[in-house]
């Protein structure tokens, strides 16, 4: 089978990487890929873009893709899937009305409160004005997240009455675009954040195992945020019981409720979690996507071909699928990011010392690459996810920052602390869950 990914971060690397180990899969097609998917052994990058959805479903007829799978949200909230699926080719990834789960918060929000899914209380505004005022009413901390697409950065936690003041006027003063012309102002919730990646083919849920991501840029979770500076697999915070609450109270209710819209959801099902200091989930948030970076740290894990799963999703036949199976190690994976990033930062510069980081016990996975008359160079702000599989989270995060020692960047800036909960967990076990 050949099979087409759109998008070009790490996430999708991961993806071609993982699909290429399939002895189904001959080849895969990027689009637009970057500089690991063009020197992956049987992927080829297209010089299409992932807006150009006709160019994309000719491509796929004329060269008999069997499968294409859609990485980022932008190109599912702007309807790829239902183009494509309307020319008769098989998709992983939710229709249009779909990645509204992702696309609009207060859709999002009402979805939840209406299948009773346990989420921060929120109200929805369309002025800033009765915003304020309610701000005023809950008084601080408060969160105010614009309702659309904002690349990551539509949500503030504020600390403060002004802060969130300050917030609802950036947003309603365009800010964000027409994103931000609808907000919800919602609870500050306590606790540890987990990811839970569920695939899902309309009908059958299930969760990939439970992953960590650091969004901070500093050590010790400080600083702006960022697209993501690493994450860990599987994350020790959720016991298989809590796994199981997590299927009955959240994914199963929330798929039964995107059913009962009329939407035929074939994709992953994304949900960012708060686990409370009482032990609780409660979502913080639904992408409509894999995420990046867990992608990177779960998919190394997966035994289970991926095009099985992925096909089995796309073709509503998960039911049959036998369960997935895992290493039963951890992976961990670092990101390396460009001088300046989140700020403005450097590109164009030449990254050596990509194969002796593989050499060391590394998959080095692309995110910000171009090849450049033949050479690597950085092209975006997170330029390298390192990822090590091992026994325990403590040996793959040995492989993986002695594999980083390998890399030559000028300028380049990674966290030293990825996966540090899931290593005090291990030396904590007396500590509450969210305590350590
Ligand atoms: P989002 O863009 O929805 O992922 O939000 C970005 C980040 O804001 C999340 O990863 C959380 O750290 C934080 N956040 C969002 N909503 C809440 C909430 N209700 N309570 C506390 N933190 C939140
Ligand atoms: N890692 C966060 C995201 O993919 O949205």
């Amino acid at each position: 089978m050949k099979v087409l990914v759109v998008g070009s971060g790490g996430r999708e690397h991961a993806l071609a990487w993982k699909l290429l180990q399939s002895e189904r899969v001959q080849e895969v097609f990027c689009i637009p890929g970057n500089g690991g998917t063009a020197t992956l052994p049987r992927c080829r990058n297209l010089a299409l873009s992932s807006t150009d959805f006709e160019g994309i479903g000719r491509f796929a007829l004329v060269n008999n893709i069997g499968l294409v799978v859609v990485g980022p949200e932008a190109p599912l909230a702007a309807g790829i899937t239902d183009y494509l699926q309307s020319q008769g080719l098989t998709v992983f990834g939710p229709t249009q009305a779909g990645a509204q789960i992702e696309a609009s918060k207060a859709w999002a929000k009402a979805l939840m409160q209406e299948a009773k899914i346990p989420t921060a209380a929120a109200q929805v505004f369309t002025t800033a004005e009765p915003a304020i005022a309610y701000v005023k009413t809950t008084g601080a901390p408060i969160v105010i997240k614009a309702d659309g697409l904002a690349a990551g950065k539509g949500v503030t936690v504020a600390a403060t009455i002004e802060e969130a003041i300050e917030a609802i006027e950036a947003a309603f003063g365009g800010q964000f675009g027409a994103a931000g012309q609808q907000i919800v102002i919602e609870e500050c919730l306590n606790g540890q954040e987990v990811s839970v990646l569920a695939i899902t083919d309309g009908i059958t849920i299930r969760p990939l195992l439970p992953a960590q991501d650091h969004k901070r840029i500093g050590e010790g979770d400080t600083g702006p945020n960022t697209g993501g500076m690493g994450a860990y697999a599987p994350a020790p915070i959720i016991s298989p019981a809590l796994m199981e609450r997590i299927q009955q109270e959240i994914l199963e209710p929330t798929l039964a409720a995107l059913r009962k819209r009329g939407i035929d959801y074939r994709g992953v099902l994304y949900a960012g979690l708060m686990i409370t200091p009482e032990g609780n989930p409660k979502v913080i948030e639904f992408n409509c996507r894999f995420g990046d970076p867990e992608t990177q740290a779960v998919l190394p894990l997966l035994e289970t071909p991926l095009d099985a799963v992925l096909l089995a999703c796309a073709q509503q036949k998960l039911e049959q699928l036998p369960p997935l199976s895992w290493n039963s190690g951890a992976a961990v994976c670092v990101v390396v990011a460009a001088q300046g990033y989140p700020g403005s930062y450097r590109k164009g510069d030449v990254i050596g010392g990509i194969s002796q980081a593989e050499t060391a016990g590394a998959t080095v996975f692309h995110a910000g690459t171009k090849l450049k008359q033949q050479q690597v160079v950085s092209d975006g702000g997170r330029v390298l996810g390192v990822t090590a599989v091992g026994p325990s989270i403590r040996e793959a995060l040995t492989q993986v920052y002695a594999a980083i020692e390998c890399l030559q960047l000028e300028g380049m800036y990674y966290r030293r602390d990825i996966a540090h909960r899931a290593v005090n967990y291990t030396d904590n076990p007396q500590l509450n869950p969210t305590q350590r």
